[in-house]
């Protein structure tokens, strides 16, 4: 479970307390829809909407993407996010990196850079953070930082607007790229695109690859049958209930994502790809494994400590047994 920060969720109850229920509700049914037909955010409302509704789930995916990569991350000290939308992987990249001390974020829409400004405005001390108002797709370069991000972003690029801002990402990440799309066939297939031109560039798969072959999984996904996705589960607060009319007190966010670096990493391990099945006496781990296969690992009981620990494995974990 992914929670937001304590500040950041009563920051979004202050600034949605003055909206009536049922007006919040009705703008995220209109925004899902829109997002269901490729429309993307036009209104106030809409964004208001995203706070409640949208902003805790992106922050949950990229808070668990974060906890993935924590040592990698650990001693890096700025970071770069294109496309920051309200600021939210901000809070998650101030809670994941002990050392972090700059934060620059590129807007395009001045209306949701001004909801992240308000909401960032002195909570994240003592970190620095830039907001600028620029169109990534417009950009000849971007200033370096250790870690370049871009989440939920590439959705809303054509392919070719898509290439030049991840070649021009890359470029100016001294250290680590952090690509994290919605888990449906569109975002896989935005990061499946990018793989493909990393690689070319010469960048290190760090997660959820365990190798720099071609995706296992793509031929299955041109069939339209499988991708590869991951999921967070993220506790709804008061806002959020309110704005789904919602009476499960969790829901789960899926996402695909990708970390590349700019070093010579050593192979990390197979990935479990798909939520462990628990049986009776067996445990069922679906993996890709670090020769670019798709393996379905069975853990018996009668492999003793192995079995006791694969219980505790969760989707998206390396299997190191
Ligand atoms: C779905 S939101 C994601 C926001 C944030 N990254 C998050 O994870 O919550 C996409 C954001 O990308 C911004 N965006 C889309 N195209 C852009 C562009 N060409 N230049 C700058 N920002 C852009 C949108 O304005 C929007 O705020």
């Amino acid at each position: 479970m992914e929670s937001l920060p304590l500040q950041l969720s009563n920051a979004i109850d202050r600034q949605l307390a003055s909206l009536p229920s049922n007006k919040l509700r009705d703008a995220c049914f209109d925004l899902s829809q829109r997002y269901i037909q490729g429309q993307l955010i036009k209104t106030q409302l809409h964004r208001q909407a995203y706070m409640a509704a949208r902003l805790p789930a992106t922050y949950g995916a990229t808070r668990q993407v974060f906890r993935r990569i924590e040592s990698f991350l650990n001693p890096l000290k700025t970071l770069l996010d294109l496309g920051a939308g309200m600021g939210s992987l901000a809070w998650a990249a101030v809670d994941a990196m002990p050392n972090l001390h700059h934060i620059t974020l590129f807007e395009r829409d001045v209306e949701m850079l001004r909801m992240g400004q308000s909401l960032t405005l002195n909570n994240l001390d003592p970190v620095e953070i830039a907001w600028c108002r620029d169109d990534i797709t417009q950009a000849l370069s971007f200033p370096s930082h250790e870690v370049v991000t871009l989440s939920y972003v590439l959705n809303e690029l054509s392919p070719k607007e898509l290439a030049h801002v991840v070649h021009r990402a890359y470029e100016a990440a001294d250290k680590i790229l952090i690509l994290i799309e919605p888990g449906t066939p569109k975002g896989y297939s935005n990061i499946l695109m990018a793989r493909t031109l990393l690689i070319n560039q010469g960048g290190h798969i760090i997660a959820p690859c365990p190798h720099q072959e071609p995706c296992p999984l793509a031929p299955a996904f041109k069939e339209g049958k499988d991708w590869c996705h991951f999921r967070v589960r993220i506790p709804r607060g008061t806002y959020h209930r309110r704005a789904k009319d919602a009476s499960l007190p969790y829901e789960d966010e899926k996402y695909s994502y990708l970390v590349v670096s700019k070093g010579d990493q050593a192979p990390t391990a197979d990935r479990i790809i798909k939520a462990p099945i628990l049986k009776t006496g067996h445990v069922i781990l679906d993996l890709c494994t670090q020769n670019a296969q798709l393996e379905r690992r069975i853990v018996s009981k009668s492999e003793g400590e192995l079995y006791a620990q694969a219980r505790d494995y969760d989707w998206g974990d390396e299997w190191t047994g």
